[in-house]
């Protein structure tokens, strides 16, 4: 079991077969330094592609990329879910379906802090049905940057958002892939996590 396996197993909740509660590490409460592990091990996956930037999703998804921006040594941009009251000129937005809210959402990016021709790794906390994932890849895709890949915490494996972003030619890296969960426990699909 990898590092983050092990904590799953150990404070994660599984409040239905598809809902994993993670609020005490990740969701609401952060323990920094085990946040700083999760933001190194995806940069360390993601060393040889001359990322020049992180692009993620506020507000779970800020503290992962924060981290492995720091390791990598390039800015991070979140994309917004609401308005803001400063942020109106320039904008890159796409729509996002969620499917755990039944809402969809329009985000955004300032055009200035994403620019043609970047490398651009996308992260997230959770990566279930893929639509946060595809509505920041539009974003990227709009502003003519590249995306090398995403970066995920958890992945929900049973779900089909990996699969749409492969089918995309997306390459896709999560710490722990979940295949199945339920009260009597959580099975995960072989990591390749080495940092243990
Ligand atoms: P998708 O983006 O992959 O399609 O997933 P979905 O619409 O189902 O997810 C919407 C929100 O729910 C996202 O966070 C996502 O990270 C989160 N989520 C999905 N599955 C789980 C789960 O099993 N456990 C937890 N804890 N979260 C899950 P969000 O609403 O944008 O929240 P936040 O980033 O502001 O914290």
């Amino acid at each position: 079991m990898n590092f983050l396996e092990k904590k799953i197993c150990e404070e994660g909740i599984v409040l239905a077969p598809t809902v994993l509660k993670v609020d005490s590490f990740i969701n609401h409460q952060i323990d920094p330094l085990f946040m700083q592990q999760i933001g190194c091990e995806i940069a360390k996956r993601y060393k040889a592609e001359r990322i020049t930037k992180i692009l993620t999703i506020e507000s779970s998804g800020i503290a992962p990329a924060v981290f492995a921006g720091l390791e990598l040594d390039v800015p991070v941009v979140f994309a917004r879910k609401k308005k803001s009251l400063t942020l109106t000129d320039g904008l890159i937005t796409s729509k996002v379906y969620s499917f755990t809210k039944q809402e969809e959402n329009e985000i955004s990016i300032a055009n200035k802090f994403l620019s043609a021709g970047e490398r651009v790794l996308i992260i997230d906390d959770f990566l279930a049905h893929g639509e946060a994932a595809l509505g920041l890849a539009e974003l990227v895709n709009k502003a003519g940057a590249l995306i090398s890949g995403f970066g995920i915490v958890i992945e929900k494996s049973f779900q089909d958002g990996r699969q749409k972003l492969v089918d995309k030619g997306y390459r896709v890296e999560s710490i722990a892939r979940i295949s199945e969960m339920n009260a009597n426990g959580i099975t995960f699909l072989k990591s390749e996590v080495t940092s243990l």
